[in-house]
């Protein structure tokens, strides 16, 4: 129930919305997506969903902006990451027009759990997709369903921006080379909780390293890794660059994405390949990305391994705090959005 909510008590966990937002697809043909207050589904105990992982999700938010307008963020770019993830496991990928028919459907229907702006909480939507053709060989599913979870969450930074300390993982692998760590697959996430909860006891969030040789960041635990130097240009000059891993096991995050534009209008070297942990000394400024957190500033990364500590201050940097106001301006409606990420959904 919406009245029961506080918003300003929210945080990353499942709110219970009035609707979610269904979709089957049967024999190629898919079905209008409808809005139901049904929380359970009615699986085949055969369905390859559940025997062969095909599975795949989605993360995106709606925003109430400082205009009282509602925005939703690069919608379309989560359609296009649900039909890749679904192709990498064979199955048959929702359009994305009607992907983004069920999105809307899901806000519309559940506006009430749309929070309000000044909380900085947001409503998330979790779309999934799940194979549900009933079999035993091994061989993929083509009958699916699609269903949007809506759920209001908290503030990612509740208090104010802040850091986080890292450890990195060179013993547990998230995903290999050329395997499904591009694609949102529930199954790499499941593969890197005995990571990520070993991090958590520690102190530490996880960042993995790549698993051929784990000389190289991958991934901090779900969300991409940026890191921010200082360069001295032939001309002497002074420039900022945006560091961030090529690997061919990690997601294509939209935020990075942003962040990667956002940076280069700000007239800084954005710069994606293979970034060695031992790099990370000439960092001035690391953080994780991702919609959760937009940037998460990271205070230090610990290398057990290695017994040493990378530590780029115990405040965010001023880069990273630029970029994280710079595109939290535009989701919040604050700043023009002149790339067309914001969709506005009239009321
Ligand atoms: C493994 C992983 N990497 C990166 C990201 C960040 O992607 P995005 O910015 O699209 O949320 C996510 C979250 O979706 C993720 O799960």
């Amino acid at each position: 129930m919406v009245q029961n909510i506080d918003w300003n008590k929210l945080t990353f966990h499942y709110t219970e919305p009035d609707y979610v937002v269904r979709a089957a697809c049967k024999d190629g043909k898919w079905e209008e997506p409808y809005a139901t207050t049904d929380k359970t589904i009615t699986l085949h105990v055969a369905a390859t969903g559940l025997q062969y992982g095909q599975q795949v999700f989605e993360g995106l938010k709606a925003f109430r902006g400082a205009d009282g307008r509602v925005r939703i963020f690069r919608m379309t770019e989560n359609a296009h990451r649900m039909i890749h993830s679904a192709q990498g496991l064979m199955m048959t990928p929702p359009p994305a027009d009607l992907f983004c028919r069920a999105v809307r459907l899901a806000l519309t229907k559940n506006i009430d759990f749309l929070p309000p702006y000044e909380t900085g909480a947001t409503l998330y939507f979790r779309p999934v997709l799940i194979a549900t053709t009933p079999e035993i060989a091994v061989t993929p599913g083509k009958d699916c369903e699609l269903i949007v979870i809506p759920s209001p969450i908290g503030a990612y930074f509740p208090g104010k921006f802040h850091c986080t300390p890292f450890i990195v993982e060179r013993h547990i692998d998230r995903a290999a080379p050329f395997g499904t760590g591009i694609w949102k697959v529930g199954g790499n996430y499941g593969s890197s909780f005995r990571a990520t909860e070993t991090a958590h006891a520690q102190g530490f969030d996880c960042m993995f390293t790549d698993a051929k040789t784990h000389k190289y960041i991958d991934e901090c635990s779900a969300a991409n890794f940026i890191g921010i130097k200082q360069l001295t240009g032939s001309d002497g000059k002074q420039v900022i660059e945006y560091l961030t891993p090529r690997s061919t096991a990690i997601l294509p995050s939209i935020t990075n994405d942003s962040l990667m534009t956002l940076a280069r209008e700000m007239g800084m070297k954005v710069t994606r390949r293979h970034i060695r942990v031992e790099e990370l000394a000439d960092m001035q400024e690391a953080a994780a990305c991702g919609t959760a957190c937009v940037i998460s500033p990271i205070g230090r990364i610990y290398d057990p391994d290695k017994s040493k500590t990378y530590s780029f201050g115990e405040k965010p940097g001023p880069v990273m705090t630029r970029l994280f106001n710079a595109l939290q301006d535009i989701q919040y409606g604050r700043a023009e959005d002149r790339h067309g990420w914001t969709e506005i959904i009239e009321l």
